[in-house]
């Protein structure tokens, strides 16, 4: 990865939507993006969230970004196209989609496994992911160098006990991944992979985790870097991997 470090250096007058900008990861990426010189679409569930995103990003006079609030539990394939028909209309095109958002639900042995958790948790972290990304392949195929970014996790690439819906859906996340890289490899410029952020100090990790000290796991702005890279145009080479961002982040150099 020889070009990494000019690669991260910059998103400028690109337009990058992010799932679940308000908090956490989500939250950590769009603000970087935007100083990054992004302009940013951001979509989460809580509105009070994203206008505190916002807010930060106009105060340091970046790139105004784009309120989009959807719950991605409910939302329609409608409103998708609609989305999708919106960011056409007013950019042109769509340049980074980040599928950062997700909902861990219940932890638990898949013979108690709640039916009505396994739903939601499918419809949030496979088929939103599925009909957005099929809504917006329009406006992606318009920009010079799109880029798809799934979120995945360790539970995504080897089952774990008790992991239930999440790891599951997580493994779905991978398999959308490979199945729409497979499709989009010669035929665009569109660079589509997934990236496993490994433990990391949010909420959904302290709810997953209760009894550990937060203080001992990275930020979400810690990670930062490599999204911002899998985002811009120096990663063009890469295409239909499953990344983890540890093992990316030393391949960072120092004065990132
Ligand atoms: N943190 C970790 O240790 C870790 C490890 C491996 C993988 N990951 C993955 O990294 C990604 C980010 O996780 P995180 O730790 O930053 O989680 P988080 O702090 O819980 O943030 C999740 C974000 O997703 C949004 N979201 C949840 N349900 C939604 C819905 N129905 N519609 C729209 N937005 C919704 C949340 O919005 P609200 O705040 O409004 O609810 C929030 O902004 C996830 O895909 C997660 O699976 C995290």
């Amino acid at each position: 990865m020889s070009d990494l470090s000019s690669a991260t250096k910059s998103l400028t007058d690109r337009i990058i939507l992010i799932t679940g900008a308000g908090d956490g990861i989500g939250r950590a990426v769009a603000l970087a993006s935007a100083r990054e010189g992004a302009t940013v679409i951001l979509l989460g569930r809580t509105q009070e969230k994203l206008e505190k995103v916002y807010d930060l990003i106009v105060a340091e006079n970046l790139p105004e970004p784009i309120i989009h609030p959807m719950d991605l539990a409910t939302a329609t394939n409608e409103e998708y196209e609609l989305l999708g028909r919106s960011i056409d209309e007013q950019f042109g095109r769509l340049d980074g989609l980040l599928h950062n958002a997700s909902v861990l639900g219940l932890l638990g042995p898949v013979q108690y496994f709640a039916p009505e958790s396994l739903m939601k948790i499918m419809q949030v972290n496979v088929n939103a992911a599925f009909l957005m990304t099929r809504a917006l392949l329009p406006a992606l195929l318009k920009s010079d160098s799109g880029r798809v970014l799934f979120t995945s996790s360790s539970v995504g690439r080897a089952g774990r006990a008790y992991w239930g819906a999440y790891s599951v859906s997580k493994f779905a996340t991978e398999g959308l991944m490979q199945v729409l890289a497979d499709e989009l490899a010669n035929t665009s410029a569109i660079r589509v992979n997934s990236i496993n952020p490994g433990a990391t100090r949010t909420e959904m990790r302290a709810a997953a985790y209760p009894a550990e000290n937060p203080n001992t796991l990275p930020t979400p702005e810690s990670l930062t870097p490599v999204y911002i890279y899998l985002l811009g145009k120096g990663s063009q080479h890469l295409h239909g991997q499953a990344l983890d961002i540890r093992k990316m982040l030393t391949e960072l150099p120092p004065t990132i």
